[in-house]
C-alpha cells in the first residue's frame, strides 16, 4: 500500500526521500512523487507513474533537487488510475499546502462539493486533493496556522489518513497527522524524519515517537512538537526501535522472501526465548496473570490471511491441551456479525504489521464489547499493540516481502506457548507433560534449519509446476491448518489457482475437479489421522492426480502413493506445522522465481492493508 517519507534537517532532502521510498517499496506502488522545498517560498514537485527509477532518473537520484526540506509518496491507486497526475504530493492551487496521504477519506465528494462552491478546483481525481484543499480552505479562513488548520480539516475527514503537510509560510517545516493510518517520526542529530513504516529511516535513526490517533506533530530541524486535536501541546516519549538496520536489506539473498525463510529459525527462537527461562512460560511481558486465564472460558481468535491459518492451527493446539473452546473469526467477517461475546472470553488478534484495518476495526468491538484483548503483533508501537489490553510480541523482525514466512512462523509460536500457558494455569496439564512440550518447542529453530537443506530437491519438483493451472492441498486437523497457509504461499506468488480442503471434505464436491494430472499436495503429520489422510490421497490419485507429500520423518511408506515427497523432522504432532510449513514456503518460492515473476512484490498485493 502507499508509502510516506518526509525529512527536515542540515542534508539535502531529496536523496534520503527516494532512498527511504526505495525501503518502502515492497509496499507495493504505482507511481512516486517528491516535493522539496528550495527556499523560503518555493517548492519542486516531480511526479511520475511506475517504478521509483523513473523518479531517481528524473532528478539524478535526487541530486538535482537542491533544498534541505521535503516529503515524498508512494502511491497505489485507490481513488483514480495509477497516473503521474494522480500520483502525490498535492498542492493547493497556489501551491500554499502541498501533502502526501495514505489512507482513504470516505466523504471527499461531500468535501469536494462544499470547495468546489468556495470556487476551489480538481486537477487529479485523488481523495488526497480534496485533504490538502481543505487545510488550505482552513488555513485561509481562519488565519490560525498550520495546526489550527490541520485540526479543522480532521473535524470534517471521515476515514483513515497519515498526512504529511507542507506550507509555503513555513520553510524547513513539515506537519504530519494520522487516523488509523501508521505513521512514526524518528531522530538524529539535528535532522528529523517521518515515515509510514519504521524500514524507511532504519538506515538514519532508532530513535522514534509514535504519533497517535488524532494527533498533530509539526517537525522542525532535529525537532518535533506533537498535539492533540483541541491544539493543545502534548508530550511524547522517545522509542528505541531494536530492528538493526541490515535486517530490512537483502544481505546476499536474491529475494527478500528467500532470506525470511533462512531467518525463521533465529526469529523463532528468539520469540521463545522472550517468554521461556529456566524451563518455564513467563507472561510478565504479555502482562496475563494465571488467575486472569483460569477464568477465561471462550477464546475467539481474529486474524486476516496468513495470521488467519495460525489462528485456525493454534485453535487445535489450545483445544487439545485446554478445556477452553476457541472460535477462529475471519477479521473482515467478525467486525460486521453481531456476535454476542460473553463476559469471560478474550479476543486474541493477531497480526504481522499491527495496522491491518478489518483486525484493528475487530479488536476494537471486542474492546466496545467489554472483552478483554490480547494481540499477538510483530511491529512495535503499531495501532493494535496500542489499542490491545495485552501484547505478545513476536520478534520477527522487519518483514519485507509482501508474502508472510517467518512473521507467520512466529506467530504460530506465540501460539503454541499461550496454549501451554492456558494448560499450566488452568491446572489441565501435568508437569511432566508441560515440560515435555516446551522441550519440543525449543527443538524447532534446528528442525526448521535442517529442513532447509533439503531445498534443492524441493526447487526440483517446483519445476515441474510451473506450468499448472491449478492445485489442491489437502489434510486434517492441524495438518489442513498448514494446508491452507501452503495454498495461499502458492496462488499469492505465482498466481496458480490453488485450494484447500480439509481431506474429509473432498468427497463432498471437490474431488469432482480431479483429473488426469491435477497436482495434490497433502500434509501428513497428524499420527492418528494418517491412515485417513492417504486413503483421500489414493482416492485423488486412481482419478488422475500427481500428489506430492510432506510427511514426518518415518513415514517412508508415503512414496507408494506420493510421486513427491518432502520429510521434516520427527516432533510432537501438535507443533508440526512450524516445520510442514517451511517445504510448501520453499515450494511457492520456486514456483514464482521459475514462472518470473516478482516473488517479492506479487501483483495487485500490498503488505499491510491499511483499508477494508
Ligand atoms: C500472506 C499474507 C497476508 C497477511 C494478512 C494479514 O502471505 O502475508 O495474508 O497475513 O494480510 O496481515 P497482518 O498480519 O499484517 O495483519
Amino acid at each position: 500500500m502507499c508509502g510516506i517519507v518526509g525529512f527536515t534537517g542540515k542534508r539535502q532532502a531529496a536523496p534520503v526521500l527516494l532512498d527511504g521510498l526505495s525501503k518502502l517499496e515492497y509496499r507495493g506502488y504505482d507511481s512516486a512523487g517528491i516535493a522539496v522545498r528550495l527556499g523560503d517560498k518555493d517548492t519542486e514537485i516531480i511526479k511520475e507513474k511506475g517504478k521509483l527509477k523513473k523518479l531517481a532518473d528524473k532528478t539524478d537520484n535526487g541530486n538535482a533537487v537542491k533544498g534541505c526540506c521535503g516529503i515524498g509518496h508512494t502511491r497505489w491507486a485507490t481513488h483514480g488510475e495509477p497516473s503521474a497526475l494522480n500520483a502525490h504530493p498535492h498542492a493547493s492551487d497556489d501551491e500554499n499546502v502541498i501533502a502526501v496521504h495514505n489512507g482513504i477519506i470516505e466523504n471527499y465528494q461531500e468535501l469536494k462539493g462544499k470547495l468546489v462552491k468556495s470556487g476551489y478546483e480538481f486537477k487529479s481525481q485523488t481523495d488526497t486533493e480534496v485533504a490538502v484543499k481543505l487545510v488550505d480552505y482552513y488555513y485561509k479562513k481562519y488565519n490560525g496556522g498550520p495546526v489550527d488548520a490541520i485540526a479543522r480539516a480532521m473535524y470534517r475527514i471521515r476515514g483513515s489518513y497519515a498526512l504529511c503537510v507542507m506550507f509555503k509560510d513555513y520553510a524547513g517545516e513539515i506537519y504530519t497527522a494520522r487516523k488509523d493510518s501508521p505513521m512514526i517520526i524518528g531522530i538524529a542529530d539535528g535532522e528529523t524524519y517521518v515515515a509510514s513504516d519504521v524500514p524507511a529511516i532504519l538506515k538514519y535513526t532508532r530513535n522514534v515517537y509514535y504519533i497517535g490517533n488524532m494527533e498533530i506533530a509539526r517537525l522542525e530541524k532535529g525537532k518535533v512538537t506533537f498535539y492533540n486535536i483541541d491544539r493543545e501541546e502534548i508530550i511524547k516519549e522517545l522509542t528505541e526501535i531494536k530492528w538493526d538496520a541490515e535486517s530490512a536489506e537483502k544481505g546476499g539473498y536474491e529475494h527478500f522472501m528467500m532470506k525470511e525463510i533462512h531467518e525463521q529459525s533465529k526469529v523463532i527462537k528468539g520469540t521463545i526465548n522472550s517468554v521461556v527461562t529456566n524451563g518455564k512460560v513467563h507472561f510478565d511481558s504479555v502482562n496475563l496473570t494465571d488467575e486472569e486465564m483460569q477464568q477465561i472460558q471462550q477464546i475467539y481468535i481474529v486474524a486476516c490471511g496468513s495470521a488467519y491459518h495460525v489462528g485456525v492451527a493454534a485453535q487445535y493446539v489450545i483445544e487439545e491441551l485446554t478445556s477452553l473452546q476457541v472460535r477462529v473469526e475471519l477479521a473482515s467477517e467478525f467486525r460486521y456479525r453481531k456476535m454476542k461475546l460473553s463476559k469471560n472470553s478474550l479476543v486474541i488478534v493477531i497480526s504481522q504489521s499491527g495496522e491491518t484495518a478489518d483486525t484493528l476495526a475487530a479488536l476494537r468491538e471486542a474492546k466496545e464489547q467489554g472483552v478483554k484483548t490480547l494481540a499477538i503483533v510483530n511491529v512495535v508501537g503499531s495501532s493494535i499493540a496500542r489499542e490491545a489490553d495485552n501484547v505478545f510480541y513476536t520478534l520477527a523482525g522487519p518483514e519485507i516481502s509482501v508474502a508472510t514466512t517467518k512473521a507467520y512462523s512466529t506467530q504460530l509460536i506465540a501460539g503454541y506457548l499461550l496454549a501451554l500457558q492456558f494448560a499450566k494455569a488452568r491446572n489441565e496439564i501435568e508437569e511432566k507433560r508441560y515440560k515435555t512440550l516446551l522441550a519440543e518447542i525449543n527443538t524447532i529453530p534446528e528442525k526448521v534449519e535442517k529442513i532447509l537443506q533439503d531445498k534443492e530437491r524441493i526447487q526440483w519438483f517446483a519445476n515441474k509446476l510451473i506450468n499448472i493451472k491449478d492445485a489442491f492441498f489437502i489434510g486434517r486437523g492441524i495438518d489442513y491448518a498448514i494446508g491452507m497457509e501452503g495454498s495461499l504461499k502458492l496462488k499469492e506468488i505465482s498466481y496458480i489457482h490453488s485450494e484447500a480442503y480439509a481431506a474429509g471434505e473432498l468427497k463432498h464436491g471437490p474431488i469432482s475437479l480431479i483429473e488426469d494430472g491435477t497436482i495434490v499436495i497433502s500434509v501428513v503429520t497428524q499420527e492418528n489421522l494418517t491412515e485417513k489422510t492417504i486413503s483421500n490421497m489414493v482416492e485423488v490419485k486412481s482419478r488422475g492426480a500427481h500428489l506430492m507429500a510432506v510427511t514426518t520423518a518415518g513415514n517412508y511408506f508415503i512414496e507408494d502413493t506420493a510421486e513427491f515427497v518432502s520429510y521434516v523432522p520427527k516432533i510432537d504432532q501438535l507443533f508440526a506445522g512450524s516445520l510442514s510449513v517451511v517445504p510448501l514456503q520453499l515450494l511457492g518460492y520456486y514456483v514464482s522465481i521459475g514462472k518470473g515473476f516478482d516473488v517479492d512484490k506479487p501483483r495487485n498485493l500490498a503488505k499491510s492493508v491499511t483499508v477494508e
